[in-house]
């Protein structure tokens, strides 16, 4: 499978054309930005991270019954996927306050919640992503019910494989932001799973093994990466 074109240049990936209509390429690139692209770095090494880890958790969830835009890794940094059209909706799962959550709700980080809850965000950069909920996304049409319900159903399932897999590698799945794509009339998975879009808390120390290092300047960004990379145990 050949690059064609670039289709489109984002903060952390680019999307190429293949020969195939309904297949792209994605390339993961090792630029970090947070804050809206307010914050710009870069994190050595993450591309091929970010690509491997992201295939690795598409394999498993597919095996789960969560359907994915997964086609096949072409290299460490690069991977045909299904081309769908992205719902506008960042799914966010969350199972411990952290974040925006901590900080809309005046409660410290690291309280584990009763039962996993969601949220959506509206994917819109000019508006700084809004939170929304399912009415304004049925409003604003950016869903429809049956997409929404399906969206919801897959994002507790995710949600349950994730929190078992990383807990066996004596890690916090703490919260998650997923987004999905419309594929022949399917919702089904897309983008990534990663560092760079969960929070990740190891569980014995809670250090933070995840994108926070880099939003809040702590420090061993690459270290928590490949930590991460490294307890998964990808071949
Ligand atoms: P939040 O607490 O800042 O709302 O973030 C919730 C989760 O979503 C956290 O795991 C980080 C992830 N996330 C992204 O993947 N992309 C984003 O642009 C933001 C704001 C959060």
């Amino acid at each position: 499978m050949e690059k064609k074109e670039m289709l489109y240049e984002g903060k952390a990936k680019k999307v190429y054309t293949t020969e195939d209509p309904d297949v792209l390429i994605v390339s993961y690139k090792d630029d970090a930005t947070a804050f809206n692209g307010l914050k710009k770095g870069t994190i050595v090494g993450k591309g091929a991270i970010n690509n491997r880890m992201t295939n690795f958790i598409f394999k498993k969830l597919e095996e789960q019954g969560v359907p994915t835009h997964l086609v096949e890794e072409l290299n460490d940094r690069e991977t045909a996927v299904k081309k769908v059209e992205i719902v506008p909706l960042e799914v966010i799962m969350r199972n411990y306050s952290a974040g925006s959550f901590a900080k809309k709700m005046g409660m410290e980080e690291g309280v584990k919640f009763k039962c996993p809850t969601l949220e959506f965000s509206y994917k819109n950069d000019d508006l700084g992503d809004p939170f929304i909920n399912s009415y304004y996304a049925l409003a604003l049409e950016l869903a429809t019910q049956e997409e929404i319900d399906d969206i919801t159903k897959y994002a507790f399932k995710v949600n349950e494989v994730l929190q078992q897999y990383f807990d066996a590698l004596n890690i916090d799945l703490i919260d998650f932001k997923i987004e999905f794509g419309r594929y022949h009339g399917k919702i089904i998975l897309a983008d990534e799973i990663s560092p760079d879009t969960c929070r990740l808390w190891d569980k014995d120390t809670h250090e933070k093994l995840d994108k926070d290092r880099f939003r809040r300047d702590l420090g061993g960004v690459e270290d928590a990466y490949e930590e991460v990379f490294r307890r998964l145990g990808i071949q």
